[in-house]
């Protein structure tokens, strides 16, 4: 595959080197960004960031990265033009691919990211949709490189929403790279049967280990990576009630955490629910009765928790992968 002219769509689109390389590629573009080394490999172009869902980092991310690569980015958001509403998406994708050299899209919907793709005919990257968060796994695992220098023997236990975005996307992602992954939620939030079986063929080749479990105690045993998300993603409200009641158990705290043994990192895509001082915090202590959701405050606190290092790593990551897909660079064919 060369990367040049590619989308980036789904995580499960790229092989395992194409995937260690896109890490290691932002790694080194952190570099670059730290030492004021100048990197603008996508000089001249224009950038259209599509958000049909809210979004800090992801945003920030995709900004600051065109800007620092040398193109200049336009933020259009879901109340701002016409996608599927006034306009289909076909006839939307190919007004922009006419003037954009590339699309940022966040949204629901994967057929929407991929239509994009398919009808503009130029680079679409996908800032999630209800079923991926791939351009989170480059910063995630990058992240994880950064902490253990290694993914060799690297153990990821994923607590909580086990059929979210980014629980399907840590699920293939560690499958790919050989990263031994669980998934630890109560039976009705497992991932889809699709994903499982994905993570299980790709597992194949590279040797990871992949666990669906409902008993969080046992599986949180030799983690090097204790990871969580909102138990309700963005689109889901109406389920607050139900999700606390499921997952109040897989909550990560340190009493779980009594139960890993050895070096691990804590690690939240964020944003994140550990205290009340969010809108949604406030109204779920005063409804539940619980003050921390996903993940309590002193976890969030501690030494090892490493979300902000990760939210940093969005940056450096996003702009690996625009410059990758869109910036003419030499990549030897990596099979
Ligand atoms: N992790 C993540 O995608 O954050 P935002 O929703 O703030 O973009
Ligand atoms: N699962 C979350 C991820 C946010 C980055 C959501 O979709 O809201």
């Amino acid at each position: 595959m060369h990367f040049q002219g590619k989308s980036f769509l789904t995580i499960s689109d790229f092989n395992r080197k194409e995937v260690e390389y896109l890490i290691d590629f932002a790694i080194h573009l952190k570099h670059l960004k730290k030492n004021n080394i100048p990197h603008q490999y996508l000089k001249g172009q224009n950038i259209a960031l599509l958000f049909e869902k809210s979004s800090t980092r992801t945003r920030a991310a995709f900004t600051v990265a065109a800007n620092d690569l040398g193109a200049a980015p336009e933020f259009l958001g879901a109340n701002d033009i016409q996608l599927g509403k006034k306009e289909s998406v076909q006839d939307t994708a190919k007004i922009l691919g006419s003037m954009f050299d590339g699309i940022e899209y966040r949204g629901a919907s994967q057929a929407v990211v991929a239509d994009l793709a398919e009808y503009s005919g130029i680079p679409v990257w996908n800032g999630l949709t209800d079923d991926w968060h791939p351009t989170q796994m480059i910063g995630d695992f990058m992240t994880i490189k950064e902490a253990f220098g290694t993914f060799d023997g690297i153990k990821l236990v994923y607590c909580g929403d086990g059929r979210n975005n980014v629980a399907n996307s840590l699920l293939v992602t560690a499958a790919i790279l050989g990263v031994d992954v669980t998934i630890a939620s109560p039976e009705s939030l497992f991932p889809e049967k699709s994903y499982i079986q994905m993570a299980q063929e790709f597992a194949k080749e590279s040797g990871s280990a992949v666990e669906i479990t409902a008993d969080i105690h046992t599986a949180v045993n030799g983690a090097n990576v204790i990871y969580t998300d909102v138990w309700v993603s963005m689109g889901e409200e109406e389920h607050f009630e139900e999700r606390v009641n499921l997952l109040l158990p897989y909550q990560v705290n340190e009493s779980l955490l009594e139960n890993v043994s050895g070096d691990f990192i804590f690690m939240h895509c964020l944003p994140a629910f550990h205290d009340t001082n969010t809108v949604y915090g406030k109204n779920v202590a005063e409804e539940y009765g619980i003050k921390e959701m996903e993940v309590t405050s002193e976890v969030f606190n501690a030494d090892y928790a490493k979300q902000f290092e990760q939210g940093e790593n969005r940056m450096h990551s996003i702009k690996a992968i625009m410059a990758a897909t869109n910036g003419h660079l030499f990549i030897p064919d990596l099979k």
